[in-house]
Parts: structure tokens; C-alpha cells; sequence
């Protein structure tokens, strides 16, 4: 049996382009756990892992998978956090090949709540799918995977991150200039929309290889349509939203906030929205601030032996990034040369072999 620090290493339950997920057992409480397991290299830097337990451990909202700790070894980083023990959204689609729009709207509805959240704290997820949706037992969606996630308090994200099918266009189509990180998680919301009662992609983006500055303008056309097929069977005020969500420019996309009022989202007003969230000052402190790391004692990078903050540091980096010091955000390789474009396994329906990640 391996052990992590204080927990127990179980059976793998889940696989994503960068890392293994396993079951896991808090040592000292039994509460059971989930661990991602990154293996620290060129495909995953540390300087990537870092910040996406940076972003993870920020955030505590029912709607996001809750971070626990986090451990280093020479070859590995483990995250711990929250069990989600129902699997991944992406397989209750596939079974059932649609929803019903009640069922959808109440799923869409979480979704949007917690991404409003995440963007309240300042951070956008820039990768959000139905693989990285998961289902409580009881029936509740949390999102999970932040390893693209960006604080956007500082800068805009430039980097080109994200996966094809999913991918906003102005993302694809930057120039390197930047681009509002909740427009681009809105527009992923609008595919897993239509995703949810569709079940199917709504546009093709085709093989999208070499995305970023050597893409030739036909493949760049790919990314431009926002036209898609409504079948007949969607209400029209289903249609209406995702028409508004899934707009090619940014700037006339329909916000979290306008989505938040539409007839279809609020079923005529009879569901109001929730309210937006009131990320508290300390927790806001909390959220952008160097991390005091008496606040999380069990967290370190040399708790099994590996030298501390033996993270490279970032050239024009001028504040400390030490593993346990996670005051800068910088997007120091946030331009062309740090992207790297991979193939995403296959998955559900023949469109989903056409996804790529890249970063
Ligand atoms: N907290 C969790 N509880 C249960 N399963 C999880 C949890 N986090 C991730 N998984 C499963 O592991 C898969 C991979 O995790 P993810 O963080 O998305 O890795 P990657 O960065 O490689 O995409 C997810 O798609 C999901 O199926
Ligand atoms: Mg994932």
C-alpha cells in the first residue's frame, strides 16, 4: 500500500490528457478521498502544476470540487481532494444521448453558478467539459480540474489552452493580444448546453492540429462559425439562449449575468436566479494573496523528502515562487512559443476523436 503524506493510495478512478486520478484514504480520519497524481515533466511543468493548485486551493463552493492538500515527490505531484464519487457528466450523457431541457436546465443552472463563483474569485477555467463535470451521490454537479485555469485579476489570459470542440473562437483567434477569460468559460458553458440537450457537438472544428500562429486560414475559418443547427425538438426559448451564448464575438455574447435572467433559465421567473456571489474581502484576501502557509501546515512541497521550492523559477519572475509562496500569477510564457499542441484521446461520439488539447 502507497502512502502520501497522511493518506492512503486506492484504485485508479479516473484518466484526463495529464494526469490519473485514484481513490484515497485519509489515514487520519477514514474519510475517503480523491488524489491526482501529475508526473512532474516536460508535458506537465512545474510551473504549470504549481498553478493549478494555486487556483484549486482558493476556491470553496458547493458547485467546484474542494482541495484538500497537496505533495511532492521527485517524480510526482499528488493533489488531494474532494471524492466525487458518481463519475464524470460525460457518461450520463452518453447513456442517455440527451436530456430532457428540465433536466439540463437544473445542471446548467449549477454549472453557471459555480463558474460565476470561480470568476468572482477572480479565476476563469478555460477548460471547462463534460469530462471535467463530475456528479455527487447526490446528484449535484462539481467542476473539477483547474490545470488551465488563469487568475485574471492581474492579466488578461493570452495563452491558447483549452480543448477544440469546447474552445471559444477568440481564444483560437487571438493574436497573442489577450482575451476575457468569462467570455471564453461562457462560451464553453453554451457547448455543454447544447451538448446537455442536443447530444451532439454544435460545431465542427474539425482536426485542429497546429492551432496557434502557423494555423492556415482554412483552418482558422473553422473557428469562426457560430451558426449551428437548432433541431426542432428544442424549445424556442432554449434556442433563443443558446443563440445568445454561442456568439462568435465575445463582446455581443450574452454574460453569466444576462444568462442568468433569461426565460429559459429562470423558467418564466418561476426559478429565480440565484443571487451573485459574495466573495467575503477575507476570502478575497485569501484568493489573491501571498499564501500563509500557517494556514495549511500539511502543505509542502518536501514533505517527502524533495527539496523545497525546487520549482524552476521563471525568469522575469520578481516575487518568490516557491511552491509554498503563491503570490505571482505571472504569464510569463503566455505567448506562442509555450504552446504545445497534443491529441486528446477519443471519447463518446465520432466528433469527440476530433479533440485536441493544447496549451
Ligand atoms: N475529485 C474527483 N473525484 C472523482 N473523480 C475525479 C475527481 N477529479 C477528477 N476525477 C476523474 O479523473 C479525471 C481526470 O482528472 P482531471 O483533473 O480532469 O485530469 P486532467 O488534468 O488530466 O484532465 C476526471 O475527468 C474525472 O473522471
Ligand atoms: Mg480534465
Amino acid at each position: 500500500m502507497t502512502n502520501i503524506g497522511d493518506y492512503q493510495l486506492g484504485g485508479k478512478i479516473g484518466k484526463g490528457g495529464f494526469a490519473e486520478v485514484y481513490s484515497g484514504t485519509d489515514t487520519r480520519t477514514g474519510e475517503r478521498v480523491a488524489i491526482k497524481r501529475l508526473e512532474r515533466s516536460s508535458f506537465n511543468p512545474d510551473e504549470q502544476i504549481k498553478r493549478e493548485i494555486q487556483a484549486f486551493r482558493k476556491l470553496d463552493h458547493q458547485g467546484v470540487v474542494g482541495y484538500k492538500d497537496h505533495f511532492i515527490t521527485p517524480r510526482y505531484v499528488y493533489i488531494c481532494m474532494e471524492l466525487v464519487s458518481g463519475g464524470e457528466l460525460y457518461d450520463y450523457l452518453e447513456k442517455a444521448t440527451k436530456f430532457e431541457e428540465e433536466r439540463a436546465r437544473g445542471y446548467f443552472r449549477q454549472l453557471i453558478e459555480a463558474v460565476e463563483y470561480c470568476h468572482a474569485v477572480g479565476l476563469c477555467h478555460r477548460d471547462l467539459k463534460l469530462e471535467n463535470v463530475l456528479v455527487a451521490a447526490n446528484g449535484r454537479l462539481k467542476i473539477t480540474d483547474f490545470g488551465f485555469s488563469k487568475n485574471m485579476t492581474r492579466a488578461a489570459p493570452k495563452t491558447v489552452v483549452g480543448t477544440a470542440l469546447y474552445v471559444a473562437p477568440e481564444v483560437v483567434l487571438n493574436n497573442g493580444e489577450g482575451y476575457d477569460g468569462k467570455a471564453a468559460d461562457t462560451w464553453s458553458l453554451g457547448i455543454i448546453l447544447y451538448l446537455l440537450t442536443v447530444g451532439r457537438f454544435p460545431f465542427n472544428r474539425g482536426h485542429v492540429g497546429g492551432v496557434g500562429p502557423g494555423m492556415n486560414s482554412r483552418q482558422q475559418d473553422r473557428f469562426r462559425t457560430d451558426n449551428f443547427r437548432a433541431p426542432a425538438h428544442l424549445s424556442p426559448p432554449l434556442v433563443e439562449l443558446l443563440r445568445q451564448v454561442l456568439v462568435a464575438d465575445p463582446g455581443h455574447r450574452a454574460t453569466i449575468e444576462q444568462i442568468k435572467q433569461h426565460p429559459w433559465y429562470t423558467e418564466d421567473g418561476r426559478i429565480p436566479a440565484a443571487p451573485a456571489p459574495i466573495v467575503t474581502p477575507s476570502k478575497a484576501a485569501r484568493s489573491v494573496s501571498v499564501e500563509d502557509s500557517s494556514a495549511s501546515p500539511a502543505v509542502a512541497w518536501d514533505v517527502l523528502d524533495s527539496p523545497k521550492g525546487d520549482f524552476e523559477q521563471p525568469e522575469e519572475a520578481d516575487e518568490p515562487q516557491g511552491f509554498d509562496g503563491f503570490g505571482s500569477d505571472s504569464d510569463d510564457e503566455d505567448d506562442w512559443s509555450g504552446c504545445d499542441v497534443r491529441n486528446q484521446p477519443a471519447g463518446l461520439l465520432d466528433q469527440f476523436s476530433d479533440a485536441l488539447r493544447f496549451r
